[in-house]
């Protein structure tokens, strides 16, 4: 259960308790009955349409089960046969073996930069809001966070990671580019990334978050990986999380010189399942699938936006396999709203505390999420809107 609380953002509570929480608090009802027939929570989880992490709804394709199937009779060993995931995944970003470091899922070098290049008092600068579990290592790690603000159009302020990166040059650890960010979902321009580089002292660390890279589709779009061969002092994570809808299987990777890869190295846990690194290299391999999934996701965002669109919600563009929008309202409460309707939702991310994260779900998850909130919200067209959603 702690994956739904979790995800609502309620520590320790599921979305079940607090639905009826919920319930007995507005019709002042008695307490649950203790003898009711308790639900089981796998079934309700099954039953949820889960928006609020920003996976892949379809899950692996059957070309990624047959080779993790397959992998199974390496489960008792440390050493084995790994379908040489780190080569595969080189030859694919156009690197050498050295270049990659392979992690358990893309967190795992998120936590690896924050130990490496982060001691105590280090500055860590980024934009606000992005990936906060970033924000969360460097703060239990006595790391200090510059957090730049988003400008008015919700884009990152290149300009001034710049201003703050050359005003505290000799403390700073590392700079944060999430692209495209999360929770937002936009990217940052090519000319941006590249100004940003440009401009910060060579010796300073850039650490270029790419975990939704796949779904990009935007000429003002690309990957940071060439400057990894430029010989900058960048590092850039991807995950099979997302688009390879392997979240739950723990694959991930840094591409960065080889003498960062040894720098950050020492501080990897090494805890990588044998069955994930044959899905991973099949992944790699099934770029038909990888199509198909970007293809369906960008039409169900732009189906589901241009549907808030027309009930009078806006949204930022996005990029990505999730979008926010505008709720006019503070979103704390609708967790638990959307929870009752068997929808799942992003949790809040200050200081856009009006705006929701919503991952694009399947053709059926979204037309749930649209039914859920045309019932929970009022038509934003209506002058009153703001009034009754918070009611
Ligand atoms: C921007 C970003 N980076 C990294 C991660 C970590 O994902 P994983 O550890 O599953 O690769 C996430 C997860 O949602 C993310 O949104």
């Amino acid at each position: 259960m702690g994956g739904l609380a979790t995800a609502l953002g309620v520590a320790g509570v599921s979305p079940f308790e607090l639905v009826a929480q919920q319930r007995g608090q507005r019709r002042g009802a008695a307490p649950a009955d203790p003898n009711a027939p308790k639900k089981d929570p796998v079934v309700e989880y099954d039953k949820m349409a889960k928006l609020a992490n920003n996976e892949n709804p379809y899950g692996p394709p059957e070309s990624v089960l047959k080779a993790m199937n397959d992998a199974w009779k390496y489960a008792n060993r440390y050493g084995y046969p790994d379908g040489n995931i780190r080569q595969v995944i080189a030859e694919h970003h156009g690197v050498k073996p050295e270049n990659i470091l392979l992690s358990a899922g893309s967190g795992e070098i998120l936590k690896v930069i924050d130990t490496t290049y982060l001691p105590a008092h280090k500055l860590f600068i980024g934009s606000d809001p992005t990936y906060d579990s970033m924000y969360n290592y460097v703060t239990q790690s006595k790391g200090q966070a510059i957090k730049i603000p988003l400008r008015k159009d919700y884009t990152a302020d290149i300009d001034g990671m710049i201003h703050a990166a050359k005003m505290h040059s000799r403390d700073v650890g590392v700079v944060y580019l999430c692209n495209p960010n999360n929770p937002t979902g936009n990217i940052i321009p090519k000319d941006q990334v590249k100004k940003l580089l440009d401009s910060v002292p060579e010796d300073m660390t850039v650490f270029i978050d790419e975990a939704y890279h796949h779904f990009v589709d935007n000429p003002n779009y690309e990957s940071s990986i060439k400057y990894v061969l430029e010989g900058r002092r960048v590092v850039v994570a991807r995950t099979f999380s997302k688009i390879a809808a392997l979240a739950g299987m723990r694959l991930g990777f840094a591409i960065a010189s080889p003498e960062m890869v040894a720098e950050m190295q020492p501080q990897m846990i090494g805890s990588i399942s044998s069955v994930v690194k044959w899905g991973g290299v099949a992944a790699l391999k099934d770029s038909a699938n990888e199509a198909k999934v970007k293809a369906i996701t960008k039409q169900l965002r732009e189906r589901t936006t241009a549907e808030l669109a027309a009930y009078g919600y806006e949204t930022i563009p996005s990029d990505a396999n999730f979008f926010m929008v505008n709720m006019k309202t503070d979103v704390a409460p609708l967790g638990a709203k959307f929870a009752e309707k068997y929808v799942l939702v992003g949790r809040k991310f200050p200081p856009m505390d009006n705006w929701l994260r919503v991952s694009v779900g399947s053709d059926e998850e979204m037309k749930r999420f649209m039914a859920a909130f045309k019932e929970i919200m009022p038509s934003g067209k209506s002058s009153t809107s703001a009034a009754a959603a918070g009611a």
